[in-house]
């Protein structure tokens, strides 16, 4: 039964997870609490409004499936919402609600990938692009995002117009970045479209920590009013209402799009979930709480960022944006061997779990690792101080 279809074989999954079970053990040996850094999700509840919508829902029966793209009501409501903050009159048909992110950038993938088409993404990247153009038979062509301890992340324009080939269908762009923190700026995110649009290339643009900006001005490419033209927009419930278990995300891209992605659907998991749906409504009248989280956030990056800052050999850099921090640690990952030999340094001494930057695929990542700061201000002191001591014994 292990004869995989060969595209599937070298898939990886999520390679973070790995590190959680190393911690497990740890916990186990030493009896000590681990402090996770690893995390990838707010650490707050679904917004009460939210979650008693989906309640309510359910005791009214609501179970049954919805159409492929969604709920009207949902699809609606998303449009309307988009309109009203980017200007634009975006319709409900150009909305598709899926079963996460993932599912949005999945379907937008199998739309357009062939076997032997070129797709950019950035390096370092979110894990799961490169898998799934891998999946089908496309090849990633990375364009390094740069590090400046002063300066922070920053891309070279000519370093992506010189990735172009006639072989490139697709751009993937995630702004606010996972992992970096850094924000594009407005400027970089036009110049990024005027290339797409140019040489005819697809513009995938994941979009969704852009409520997690903490300086900078957070620019989309809905504002681009000729969007329709070349832009798959994703976005997302799972960061901004603090929702991940609940999976729903969204595409918006024109009309026709849409609906090809309606068949996929259809075919692939019928619709998401119905009652999460009801809920989510809900989540576009919680933004009280949302700004309440991210003025926590932002607290909390502060503190991460001073504590940080105190350890000899990390370069860091107080991320604008997401709630991740990506510090430069070569000084002391080359005297282990490498940032994944240091990860599980960190937790089999300090029980401390932090993400090697490499998992993000590539060659960038190989100097920084991860550190999430959703969790407690407390925690953040406590894990960073322990991972302070384990690397001063290094250097
Ligand atoms: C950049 C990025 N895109 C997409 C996702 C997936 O989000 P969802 O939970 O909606 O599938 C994540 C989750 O970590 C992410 O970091």
């Amino acid at each position: 039964m292990e004869n995989f279809a060969s595209s599937v074989g070298k898939l990886t999954g999520e390679s973070t997870l790995l590190y959680q079970e190393i911690a497990r053990q740890v916990e186990k040996k030493k009896g000590i609490k681990t402090i996770n850094f690893g995390i990838g999700q707010p650490d707050v509840v679904t917004f009460s409004k939210i979650r008693n919508e989906a309640k309510k829902a359910l005791d009214q029966g609501y179970t049954a499936y919805t159409p492929a793209k969604g709920t009207d009501e949902l699809r609606q409501r998303i449009a309307d919402f988009l309109s009203e903050k980017y200007g634009d009159r975006i319709q409900k048909e150009e909305v598709i609600v899926t079963p996460g992110a993932k599912t949005a950038l999945f379907l937008s993938f199998l739309l357009y990938i062939n076997p032997g088409d070129e797709v950019i993404l950035f390096d370092p990247a979110f894990y799961s692009y490169a898998e799934v153009v891998k999946l089908l038979g496309g090849i990633p062509v990375y364009v390094n995002i740069n590090f400046d301890k002063n300066k922070g992340f920053y891309i070279n324009l000519e370093d992506l117009s010189s990735k172009i080939s006639n072989k490139t269908k697709m751009i993937v762009l995630n702004n606010p970045h996972n992992p970096t923190g850094m924000v594009f700026t407005p400027k970089e995110i036009i110049q990024i479209q005027e290339i797409a649009k140019e040489k005819n290339i697809i513009l995938v643009s994941d979009e969704i920590y852009d409520y997690f900006i903490y300086e900078g001005e957070m620019r989309s490419v809905l504002q681009d009013s000729s969007w329709r033209d070349y832009v798959l927009y994703i976005n997302g419930f799972s960061k901004t209402f603090t929702m991940t278990g609940w999976r729903l995300g969204y595409v918006v891209a024109k009309k026709e799009i849409i609906d090809k992605m309606g068949i996929l659907a259809s075919n692939i998991y019928t619709c998401a979930t119905s009652f999460a749906q009801k809920g989510a409504v809900a989540a576009f009248d919680s933004f009280d709480d949302v700004k309440e989280m991210i003025s926590m956030f932002k607290h909390r990056r502060d503190v991460m960022y001073e504590q940080l800052s105190k350890i000899k050999g990390i370069k860091v850099f107080k991320s604008p944006g997401t709630f991740y921090m990506f510090p430069e640690v070569s000084e002391i990952s080359n005297k282990v061997g490498g940032v994944k030999n240091l990860s599980v340094k960190i937790i089999e001494e300090a029980g401390v779990i932090t993400v090697p930057g490499e998992v993000f695929p590539l060659e960038v990542g190989k100097n920084f690792i991860r550190l999430s700061f959703a969790i407690n201000e407390d925690k953040i002191i406590e894990g960073v101080n322990r991972m302070k001591e384990v690397i001063e014994k290094l250097s």
